[in-house]
């Protein structure tokens, strides 16, 4: 579980966060939705640890990592990994290097052991697999279109089995049969891992195809969660005209209520 507990925070003058809470349940795929510029990847660098909130907390998985010093906090993340918007691949290493990369860096997440030349490769194939990339090891991330950059950026976090996986706009930019192969694979891969994931998005089909629940980030705080249809009844301007847009999407529903 993943919870933030009265989190505030203030760039300048730019009050942020105002107080925001929220509880991500084991799991879960929960989708946070709200207007550009209100927070939504601030509050994810918070949660992956690479911002520092000037108030509240955050625990994960009952670990209150905001507390914790930079070598601890390091620690007790490695266990969750986080999509880039671009999928931040490194340009001078190819597709199988950049997948392999974390793995080579922390060997075995409980025992800390060094992979083998071969143990790697098996791993890096394995993940490239599941993300629709075989083959594609030598190709370097300049030479891929959007879409692989993006399926190559979830490789890379898969192929060490994360248990939190936060995807920041996983489909934007993205055409729509490329999109819906990006929605598949966040929900094959939270149903492969059992992971719990946090999915910001503008693409409320992908937003209705992958969500257990819904969240509206909205003047700092959380101010309307649930689960879909729940949600889309929420009396808020911003929900009834997300709802408008994808009247006649409902099909589009892959998780069950
Ligand atoms: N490191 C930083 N320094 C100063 N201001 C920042 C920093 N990071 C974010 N901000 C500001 O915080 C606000 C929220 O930014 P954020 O990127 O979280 O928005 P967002 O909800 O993700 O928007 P979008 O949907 O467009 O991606 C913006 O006004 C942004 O300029
Ligand atoms: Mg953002």
């Amino acid at each position: 579980m993943i919870y933030i507990h009265n989190l505030w925070k203030c760039y300048g003058k730019n009050q942020v966060l105002k107080g925001l809470t929220l509880k991500i349940e084991k799991g879960e795929t929960l989708v946070i939705l709200g207007r550009s510029g209100v927070g939504k990847s601030v509050l994810l660098k918070h949660i992956v640890g690479i911002a520092k909130g000037d108030q509240g907390y955050i625990e994960v998985g009952g670990v209150r990592i905001s507390d914790l010093d930079e070598e601890k906090r390091c620690k007790a993340m490695r266990n969750m990994g986080m999509l880039f918007q671009g999928a931040a691949l490194f340009d001078s290493m190819n597709v199988g290097e950049n997948t392999a990369f974390y793995l080579q860096q922390h060997g075995n997440l409980e025992t800390g052991r060094k992979y083998s030349r071969a143990e790697l490769a098996d791993m890096v194939d394995h993940a490239l697999e599941i993300v629709g990339l075989s083959g594609v090891q030598k190709k370097m991330p300049a030479d891929l279109s959007g879409g692989m950059r993006k399926r190559a950026g979830l490789a890379r976090l898969i192929v060490y089995r994360p248990e939190y996986i936060l995807y920041d706009e996983p489909t934007t930019g993205l055409d729509p049969i490329t999109a819906m192969q990006i929605n598949e694979l966040i929900l094959k891969t939270q149903e492969e891992l059992k992971a719990t994931s946090v999915v910001v998005t503008h693409d409320l089909f992908s937003a209705l195809f992958v969500a257990d629940r819904l969240a509206l980030h909205k003047e700092g705080k959380i101010a309307h969660i649930g689960k879909p249809d729940a949600f889309l009844q929420i009396e808020d301007p911003i929900i009834q005209f997300l709802k408008k847009m994808t009247e006649g999407t409902r099909s589009y529903r892959r998780k069950s209520p």
